[in-house]
């Protein structure tokens, strides 16, 4: 047999396709190539400002957590915590750091938590969202995290012992903290920190304003091929005003960026995402009788890899739901590389079965959301069809403007691309087909599956 026969006979029984795709010149395929793209160095501590310094720890078991709230007791008011490079901080304790006021932590060394899982679970902060618990709280205003250390979660104990569950399921008893968490924080900026292995979501910031994201790179990453680390999401949010994120490399098991309820004014700028859940809005509308909203969003220069899908909006269904409005958010300059839908609106998110979802539709309406300059290739997981949007089915729920202009996404299983719309009102500027169409069963049914993503030299 021909090697050609050969592929051609794996292909068959594989369902594999021989597929090449390149991504645009100079995206960088590792930190490193990121970081020289994007150059970061921290600042030398501002001369003005009175530097504080705290003892680091000796080992791995050797908690400084007074200390470091001392620290950040002393330099508030105008001053700065420095934490030299090379230096070790174990974190042992929960820290409520909402008192902050005008403080700077120059933070070139490394911030590490103690994976006593027990430990945590039993005396961290609480959440109601989604039963989150957190290792520690920050707020207050004027809050700078800057530099080029590292902020670790730890996360590997964590995931080892979560593999199995299921972050969304309501009786769910083992919890796992959140890395970085703020609340009623008013100009919160960090830059520059590796934000990694986080047992849970990487950030969460709640009922916050200014808050921004610069050149942090984010990563959680197994060693154990059984216990993934799921949902550490990059960023996730609750009710928050004028965010913005710059520069971020995240290669981590969930979604992307991921704003949740009422979120507005958000600006992401330069962001590569490798293995997520990809670039989400939500998931909304989840909790019975809540209003939220999204307003006012532009994500832009995104690099999608091996995600799960695109650029997503999430909204839920069933009898005790919430209801609100996702409205004004464009999704621009996207590549995507094995990603199943490079654009997606699910109206039935998470596991609710299409029955409910059609019974109890989604009270979100969506309006004025767009989908522009799309390039690349989507996983084959569904076939040919390369986007879908599915609009609730609520009279009262409008979905309306929602728009797709040079979108040129391919599929890698051969053949022309579909879109599947369902319920949009108005021109999408798109042809696209209903689900129950012939055309849309076809491209769906015409799966196959491409190689992990990879970009190739030179960078
Ligand atoms: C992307 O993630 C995959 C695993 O999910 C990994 O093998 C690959 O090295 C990552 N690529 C980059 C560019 O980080
Ligand atoms: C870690 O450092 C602390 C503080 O110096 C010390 O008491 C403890 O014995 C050390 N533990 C180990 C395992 O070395
Ligand atoms: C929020 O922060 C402000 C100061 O930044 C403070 O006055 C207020 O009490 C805080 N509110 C809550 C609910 O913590
Ligand atoms: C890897 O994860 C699995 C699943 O949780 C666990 O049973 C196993 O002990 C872990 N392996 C190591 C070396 O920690
Ligand atoms: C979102 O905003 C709505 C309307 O202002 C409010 O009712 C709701 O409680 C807010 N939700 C959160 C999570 O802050
Ligand atoms: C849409 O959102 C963007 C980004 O926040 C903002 O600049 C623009 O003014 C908004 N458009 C309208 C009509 O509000
Ligand atoms: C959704 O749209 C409907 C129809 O325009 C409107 O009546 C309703 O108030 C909107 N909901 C929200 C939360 O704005
Ligand atoms: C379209 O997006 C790609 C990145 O995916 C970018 O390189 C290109 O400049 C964008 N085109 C325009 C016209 O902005
Ligand atoms: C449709 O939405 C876009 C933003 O995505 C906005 O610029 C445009 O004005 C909207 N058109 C209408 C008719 O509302
Ligand atoms: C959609 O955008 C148009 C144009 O900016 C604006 O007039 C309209 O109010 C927006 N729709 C909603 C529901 O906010
Ligand atoms: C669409 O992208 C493919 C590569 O993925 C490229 O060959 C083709 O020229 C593009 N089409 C347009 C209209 O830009």
């Amino acid at each position: 047999m021909r090697s050609s026969s050969v592929f051609t006979l794996l292909s068959a029984i594989t369902g594999a396709v021989a597929f090449h795709a390149e991504p645009p010149a100079n995206v960088p395929r590792s930190i490193e190539e990121f970081r020289q793209k994007h150059p970061y160095t921290p600042k030398a501590h501002d001369s003005r400002r009175r530097v504080v310094k705290i003892r680091s720890s000796r080992n791995d078991t050797d908690d400084v957590s007074d200390e470091f709230k001392a620290g950040l007791k002393k330099a508030n008011h105008g001053g700065t915590l420095y934490l030299p490079k090379n230096e070790l901080f174990i974190i042992g304790k929960p820290l409520d750091l909402t008192f902050l006021n005008d403080v700077q932590v120059h933070w070139d060394g490394e911030v590490k938590f103690t994976n006593d899982t027990p430990y945590w679970q039993a005396n961290a902060f609480v959440h109601p969202f989604q039963t989150s618990i957190m290792f520690w709280k920050w707020g207050g205003k004027d809050i700078k995290i800057y530099g080029d250390g590292i902020l670790n979660g730890n996360g590997q104990r964590w995931w080892n012992e979560f593999a199995g569950g299921e972050i969304l399921d309501p009786t769910n008893k083992y919890l796992r903290p959140i890395l970085f968490y703020a609340e009623n924080a008013t100009n919160l900026e960090m830059q520059g920190i590796h934000e990694k292995d986080s047992p849970c979501w990487t950030n969460f910031i709640v009922t916050s304003k200014g808050v921004s994201f610069t050149d942090v790179v984010v990563t959680a990453v197994s060693n154990n091929a059984s216990s993934l680390p799921k949902n550490t999401d990059f960023f996730d949010s609750l009710n928050v005003e004028d965010l913005t994120v710059k520069r971020t490399w995240v290669d981590i098991g969930d979604d992307c960026f991921s704003p949740k309820s009422n979120a507005s004014n958000v600006h992401v700028d330069t962001m590569y995402c490798n293995g997520t859940h990809g670039q989400s809005i939500g998931s909304l509308g989840q909790y019975a009788g809540e209003m939220s909203f999204v307003k006012d969003v532009v994500i832009e220069n995104v690099w999608l890899l091996n995600g799960q899908h695109g650029a997503r909006l999430k909204t839920w269904a069933g009898p005790d739901i919430g209801y609100g409005l996702i409205d004004n958010v464009t999704f621009r300059n996207f590549y995507h590389a094995n990603n199943e839908y490079a654009a997606f609106i699910d109206s039935c998110y998470f596991n609710i079965p299409t029955e409910t979802c059609a019974q109890y539709p989604s009270r979100m309406n969506l309006t004025n959301i767009s989908f522009e300059n799309f390039t690349g290739y989507t996983s084959g997981k569904y076939g040919l069809a390369v986007a879908r949007l599915t609009c609730s089915t609520n009279p009262d729920a409008v979905c309306e403007n929602i728009t797709f202009k040079n979108f040129n996404i391919t599929s890698p299983c051969g053949g022309d691309p579909v879109i599947i719309c369902d319920g949009v009102k108005g021109d999408i500027g798109v042809d696209c087909v209903s689900s129950s169409s012939p055309e849309a069963i076809a491209a769906l049914a015409n799966k196959c599956s491409v190689p992990l993503a990879t970009i190739s030299p030179p960078f």
